[in-house]
């Protein structure tokens, strides 16, 4: 039986999947062969296409030549397709995607709705399809219940949470599977339902609340999508009663053991869990005096049986400092409690590790941990909600960064896209917002998160166009134009009007909204700046420094070491250096501030005024909430230039070479 096809509520935003994006297979003939349970989910897509578009569906004939698709399942072909590849090919003016998996088949469905009218147009050569990484992961911070603090998603700006509404599950589920259905169209394949911190409500999904994952898990399932589960580390105690949660004792381990069991009773094909430990008051196997690998290893344990893994997170660091204290850099903390360990992890475990040493700022370089582990599975992972890039307020296309970072090679070695085996992970900005990220721009974000997973080296402005294309289909070229205009450059002009030269933070402390540029200069939070009269950055050299440079293997490790060798933008978080030293650009530190701030700011006007030129193009609703938030944009970027320019001004008392005005 077809899939019936997810009901949009009222008002919700079609994202990338708009009928339209569905009309030339809608007005054709298409085949569906094979049965598996996601067949049924690609059957039901072809059919509610072709019941809008007045084409035919059939099921199971013989590809008699008449068909302009054929989805089918078969054999591998001369490669090995894996569960999830496919082919695509056109001869004699049929279409044929073969795959040897269901979830294959609905990914080349996905393809064919990706090239539109091109899929039927001329003959195609074969051409063979498999993601490079095999897991393709959103982390959802979502808390079960209101937190305090963190209300129901922690960094979270776009509503409430899609699975979890005020301490329970929520019991229509029809926007989940919608949601499935978005994240399948880009490829992403695995998600955590609920926040890496660990409260004592979200703990009890693990046990007696594991009938609520399931619901969420049944709703994701037909479109290829493994459920996973943030748990504490600290469950056989606060769950179990036992008196310890020592990952070497006995009764620990049976207690995961029997959990773990019961999850997969409830949820067969269970993806595995995501672990906080010992970091920022979670607790974890320090307590015991045991190492981390011994902590993970405890829940790869009870996971492997059933083929679950274990996703333990490396972002373990001492979140309180003393500021006074300049030898400890919080930059080297998550190598230097894991590069010991390297070899010591149960096969099914990845180390997930934060793409930059810090904490998603806007500027970081690429950890060093990643090219130091070779005998440790890593999943790579990033950060698609705005936390530190304005917040789905401000327009900030993350696709370019994701992209250097994917790319970057430590060494001769491979990439990080290829030393991400164990897959690459992102935290979610989706929430139960009408256009699912707050900001609509802000979609882009989760849609090449998710095609850059599937090809870690595309091209991120192609995959851009891509979303473009499937997102606005009947839009005059215009949009697409005014669209790629205002995404392209976002990041870097985000990165002017913000934190300069990679020194990072400089927000409003807590909530991590607006600048604040001491915010965190005497917190105990490691994220410091170090500005006097003379000079700013943090000096993280082997010679004079933190040592952190030297955690990169050559030629990074040299090139970072000196101020005169290392790249501009990451120049402040390598070296403390005086206002007036020069740039490679040519300008000195000072002015380089003063300029990029005045011309990020400019770079929003433009944006916001080829914004208002396609009013009355796109979608009435769409174009408004982008439009009021390009004013709250700009109101922030100008406040951001000013106190920037301000502070460092008063530092250094060496005025603007161009005589603009200075507060
Ligand atoms: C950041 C973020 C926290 C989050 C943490 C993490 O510090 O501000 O809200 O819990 O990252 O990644 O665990």
């Amino acid at each position: 039986m077809p899939l019936p096809v997810p009901v949009l509520p009222e008002g919700v935003d079609p994202a990338w999947l708009p009928p339209a994006a569905f009309r030339a297979i809608g007005g054709r003939r298409t085949l569906i062969r094979g049965s598996a349970p996601l067949v049924e989910t690609v059957h039901g897509e072809v059919a509610e296409a072709c019941r809008r578009f007045g084409g035919r569906v059939e099921r199971d004939a013989a590809p008699d030549g008449a068909y302009d698709l054929v989805l089918g399942l078969g054999a591998d072909g001369p490669e090995s397709l894996g569960e999830e590849g496919f082919t695509c090919a056109r001869e004699g003016g049929t279409t044929t995607v073969t795959a040897s998996g269901g979830r294959g088949l609905l990914y080349g469905l996905f393809h064919v709705v990706r090239l539109g009218e091109a899929a039927f147009t001329g003959e195609r050569a074969w051409e063979t399809h498999r993601p490079a990484l095999a897991l393709r992961m959103l982390d959802h911070w979502d808390n079960v219940a209101v937190h305090p603090v963190m209300g129901q998603v922690e960094r979270g700006y776009a509503g409430g949470s899609l699975f979890w509404d005020d301490g329970r599950a929520r019991g229509d589920l029809e926007r989940v599977r919608a949601y499935g259905r978005l994240l399948a169209a880009c490829g992403i394949n695995a998600v955590a339902v609920n926040n890496v911190n660990v409260h004592a409500t979200e703990a009890r999904l693990l046990t007696d609340r594991i009938g609520e994952v399931a619901a969420i898990a049944a709703a994701l399932r037909p479109y290829g999508i493994r459920t996973h589960l943030s748990v504490s580390f600290a469950a056989p105690v606060t769950l179990g009663g036992l008196p310890t949660a020592d990952p070497l004792d006995g009764a620990v381990r049976d207690w995961w053991a029997e959990a773990t069991r019961r999850v997969y009773g409830a949820i067969p094909d269970f993806g595995g869990y995501v672990v906080k430990a010992d970091s920022e008051g979670q607790p974890g196997p320090f307590a015991y005096g045991r190492s981390h690998a011994e902590g993970a290893n405890l829940l790869a344990a009870a996971l492997e049986p059933f083929g679950g893994t274990v996703h333990w997170r490396a972002f373990v660091y001492d979140h309180r400092q003393d500021w006074r204290d300049r030898t400890t850099d919080r930059a080297r903390a998550a190598y230097d409690h894991f590069v010991p360990l390297d070899g010591e992890f149960a096969d099914n475990t990845m180390l997930q590790v934060k793409h930059g040493p810090m904490d998603f700022q806007v500027r970081e370089p690429v950890s060093p941990l990643i090219g130091a582990m070779p005998r440790t599975r890593l999943a790579v992972e990033l950060q698609a909600t705005q936390e530190y890039t304005g917040q789905q307020r401000h327009v900030c296309w993350l696709g370019p960064m994701w992209s250097e970072v994917l790319r970057f090679r430590h060494e001769h070695d491979r990439s990080v896209g290829a030393l991400a085996r164990g897959g690459l992970v992102a935290v979610s900005n989706a929430g139960d917002d009408p256009f699912w990220t707050g900001h609509p721009l802000a979609q882009a974000n989760l849609y090449t998160f998710g095609r850059l997973a599937w090809r870690p080296d595309a091209e991120p402005r192609a995959v851009l166009d891509e979303w473009i294309g499937l997102s606005f289909p009947d839009a005059p070229p215009q949009v697409a134009d005014g669209l790629h205009a205002v995404l392209d450059g976002s990041w870097r002009t985000y990165e002017k009007y913000t934190a300069p030269l990679g020194v990072g933070f400089m927000v409003q402390p807590g909530h991590h909204y607006g600048p604040s540029v001491d915010g965190y200069e005497y917190s105990p939070w490691g994220t410091y700046h170090f500005a006097d009269r003379d000079g700013i950055g943090v000096d993280r050299s082997v010679s004079t420094g933190t040592g952190y440079a030297g955690q990169y293997a050559k030629p990074w490790a040299e090139l970072y070491e000196s101020a005169d060798t290392c790249p501009d933008e990451l120049l402040l978080f390598f070296h403390h250096v005086s206002y007036g030293h020069t740039l490679h650009s040519g300008k000195t530190v000072i002015q380089h501030i003063y300029d990029t701030h005045f011309e990020g700011v400019e770079e929003v006007e433009e944006a916001r005024s080829v914004w208002a030129s396609l009013a009355g193009l796109v979608d009435p609703a769409r174009h408004a909430r982008v439009a009021e938030r390009y004013e709250e944009q700009l109101r922030g970027a100008r406040e951001w230039r000013d106190q920037v320019n301000s502070y460092f001004l008063r530092k250094s008392g060496v005025p603007d070479g161009r005589g603009r005005r200075i507060y």
